[in-house]
């Protein structure tokens, strides 16, 4: 994601009020946040968080958490949800790498997962930082309660293939996937990224997946 630097990136750190500044002090009371909800959500590469913030004023029994590895861009997406007065009481935001929030779950914690246009790493070698690789999957699978879904939207014509062999061989189940997002009909419903919106303004078409973890004992091929 190309981001224009910001001088005071650390400022607006400090003074926000939607950042979880010790994500792991939170394991197991994430709902504590907003008594209220009913489900516990996650963006991971949430960038400047249009997604995050939108579907947390649309769906208000939810919380919303999201993800970003970069200070600079997590800034933007703090100064995008905290420009109205009245804070969504539903969304937070986290300064990690997903890699380092393994402690901050509890097992099951998680309703859904979200990956929106994660950074496809086209070159083999670097093909571990995919948010689809092994080396992420077990952690969602572990932070995610029985049956709850990891939903993937991407335009990469390579990543998303590549990611439904990486579900596959770690042992999750494919519900649902079309080539061609913006064709289905359950798109209205959704909510672009950033990124989406700009790819689908281009014409490329959208990728999009939801899986469920099916155990390690049953891998579904
Ligand atoms: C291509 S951007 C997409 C941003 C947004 N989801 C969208 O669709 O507009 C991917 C974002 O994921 C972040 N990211 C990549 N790997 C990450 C990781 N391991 N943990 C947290 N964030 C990550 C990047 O810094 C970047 O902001």
């Amino acid at each position: 994601m190309r981001i224009r630097y910001l001088s005071n990136t650390e400022e607006i750190l400090e003074a926000s009020r939607l950042l979880v500044r010790d994500p792991e002090q939170m394991r197991g009371q994430w709902r504590t946040l907003c008594p209220q909800a009913k489900s516990l959500a996650m963006e991971i590469g949430c960038g400047k968080g249009r997604f995050i913030g939108e579907m947390a004023r649309k769906d208000p029994d939810t919380l919303y958490l999201g993800v970003e590895k970069f200070s600079t861009i997590l800034a933007r997406s703090i100064m995008n949800n905290e420009a109205e007065e009245e804070l969504p009481q539903n969304l937070r935001l986290i300064r990690s790498d997903a890699l380092d929030l393994d402690e901050a779950f509890a097992d099951g914690e998680l309703d859904r997962l979200y990956l929106n246009f994660s950074d496809p790493w086209p070159k083999d070698r670097h093909a571990k930082r995919r948010l689809t690789s092994d080396r992420f999957l077990p952690l969602y699978a572990r932070w995610l309660k029985p049956g709850g879904e990891l939903h993937f939207k991407t335009d990469n014509d390579g990543l998303f293939p590549w990611s439904v062999e990486s579900l596959l061989a770690n042992g999750w189940k494919i519900l649902f996937q079309t080539d061609d997002w913006h064709a289905c009909p359950e798109q209205k419903d959704d909510v672009m990224t950033e990124y989406e919106i700009q790819f689908s303004a281009a014409g490329k078409k959208i990728h999009k997946l939801t899986a469920v973890y099916a155990g390690s004992d049953d891998k579904v091929l």
